[in-house]
């Protein structure tokens, strides 16, 4: 029979054996190999995390500078009532195609307001548009001899509309008016409206769609969609 003390101090002797090996540094084959591991792992880490991050960013971040957005075609039928359009700005509608990095594209209707003016009169009624203090707009303003607005409100991003008595944008939400030359003349929104870019192509007119920052006094481009 063997004695119990002997047994328990066997037993301490192979336990602090085993924990030990955890503290020693082990050979130089098992270095090599745990930081070959470390390395790999840190790469893979790194691979997986840039490849989730690209799209991701992609995503996010607006396209800035002119031309970085597509352009949508307003109808013939649209187009014409822009160019007989007088003092009374005219409501345009037309079809955005929305591209979203991970969602299939998508048709929306959307609408502009077009006005029939000069460069001369919009650089005296907005020179805010002109001036460059980071709220001037980088395409022509007046093209054609008309300016296009987004119909979203600068203040919280409501659709105006326009009241023929009043000659006049109105805001249903929170009351502030514009002018025709969408300069702002009452109510909280901090800046005038947002001009679109507009041009022709082969007999057709075409915008593009703009989302500008709400309640800033700059104008600073959110995002760009065609
Ligand atoms: S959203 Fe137009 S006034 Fe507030």
């Amino acid at each position: 029979m063997s004695d119990p003390s002997v047994d328990t101090a066997r037993a301490q002797a192979a336990k602090r054996k085993i924990l030990s090996a955890y503290d020693e540094p082990g050979t130089h084959d098992e270095i090599t190999r745990r930081t070959f591991m470390a390395n790999a792992t840190l790469a893979m880490s790194g691979i997986i995390g840039l490849g989730l991050a690209i799209p991701i960013i992609g995503a996010i971040l607006p396209h800035g500078g002119e031309g970085a957005g597509t352009w949508a075609p307003l109808s013939p039928s649209e187009w014409k009532s822009l160019q007989a359009a007088t003092e009374k700005p005219v409501q345009l509608s037309f079809t955005l195609k929305s591209k979203d990095a991970y969602l299939p594209p998508q048709s929306i209707n959307e609408f502009v307001w077009g006005i029939k003016t000069t460069d001369e009169k919009m650089r005296k009624a907005r020179p805010d548009l002109f001036t460059s203090k980071g709220a001037e707009v980088p395409y022509p303003v007046v093209n054609m001899g008309f300016v296009i607005f987004s119909p979203i409100c600068p203040h919280l991003g409501c659709r105006f509309d326009y009241s023929a008595d009043q000659n006049k944008f109105l805001c249903p939400c929170h009351g502030s008016q514009y002018t025709r030359e969408g300069a702002h003349i009452a109510g909280p929104a901090p800046r005038g409206l947002d001009p679109l870019p507009l041009r022709e192509r082969s007999g057709a007119a075409e915008v593009t769609w703009i989302r500008y920052a709400q309640s800033t006094p700059s104008r600073i481009v959110v995002s760009y969609t065609s």
